[in-house]
């Protein structure tokens, strides 16, 4: 055999036994946790304050931890890609959110909206998102920012959600997405608020629509803003 041939297929083998090495040591160190994929992200403290949340009323971020309750449900219906933290900040100013509003953020990726939201207007607000990933990552984005008191966070299909109870919902989803959820958005409270960014609804005329540019990314996005009662473009040309 070349000399060449024998070191690639040793280098090979080594990998391969690291690899597995790796892989068994995984497994020895049981189910996942809050903390896997996240290094060092559960210090004791967190560890206690959660346990202290769970005592004060706020039991479902807290369920979700301990139980280990996240798991795959299926692909994503678009991917993760944050909204810069500037645009979130039009976005609610946009809604007029109140402390006594209660937000959701439909497909919550790190969960920026939802603590923002909390941080800035001190209202209570649910992130959702299907990616369990993406569910750990907000979790972690709500115990960095000690908001655990006013923020969930929750692995749900946002198609099956129930939102009759929100004041204002953010969206970062497609057009289609967006007009999909119609038949949901349609059941919620008049006067309620809805604000996408970059994509709007078909069918459905906006009370504003305007683009902003990022200081962060110094790209344009499109915020579009809706109140309930829901208007359809065919009523309101007339
Ligand atoms: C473009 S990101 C927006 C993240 C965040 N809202 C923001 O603006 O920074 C869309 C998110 O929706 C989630 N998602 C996609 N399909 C979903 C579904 N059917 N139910 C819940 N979440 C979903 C993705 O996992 C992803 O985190």
């Amino acid at each position: 055999m070349h000399v060449s041939n024998v070191i690639t297929s040793r280098v090979r083998a080594l990998a391969l036994l690291l690899l597995s090495g790796m892989l068994l040591h995984s497994c020895a160190s049981g189910p996942a946790t809050l903390a896997d994929g996240v290094p060092d992200a559960v210090p004791p403290k967190a560890m206690k304050d959660r346990k202290e949340l769970a005592i004060r009323g706020n039991t479902r971020n807290v369920a979700l931890v301990e139980k280990q309750e996240l798991r795959e449900i299926r692909t994503p219906d678009v991917i993760f890609v944050p909204t810069p933290y500037d645009v979130v900040d039009r976005m609610l100013k946009l809604a007029k959110v109140k402390k006594d509003d209660l937000l959701y953020d439909l497909g919550c990726g790190d969960g920026r909206i939802v603590v923002t939201a909390a941080k800035e207007y001190g209202c209570k607000s649910v992130g959702f998102d299907i990616d369990p990933q993406r569910v750990r990552e907000s979790l972690e984005n709500v115990e960095r920012n000690n908001v655990g008191h006013l923020v969930q966070i929750e692995q749900q299909d946002i198609f099956t959600l129930d939102l009759s109870e929100a004041d204002v919902i953010t969206l970062y989803l497609l057009r289609s997405l967006n007009t999909k959820l119609i038949p949901q958005l349609e059941k919620l409270k008049p006067g309620s608020r809805i604000v996408s960014h970059d994509y709007d609804m078909r069918g459905i005329k906006p009370d504003t629509a305007f683009t902003v540019i990022s200081n962060e990314d110094e790209y344009e996005h499109d915020i579009f803003f809706w109140t309930t009662p829901l208007r359809k473009e065919e009523e309101s040309d007339e």
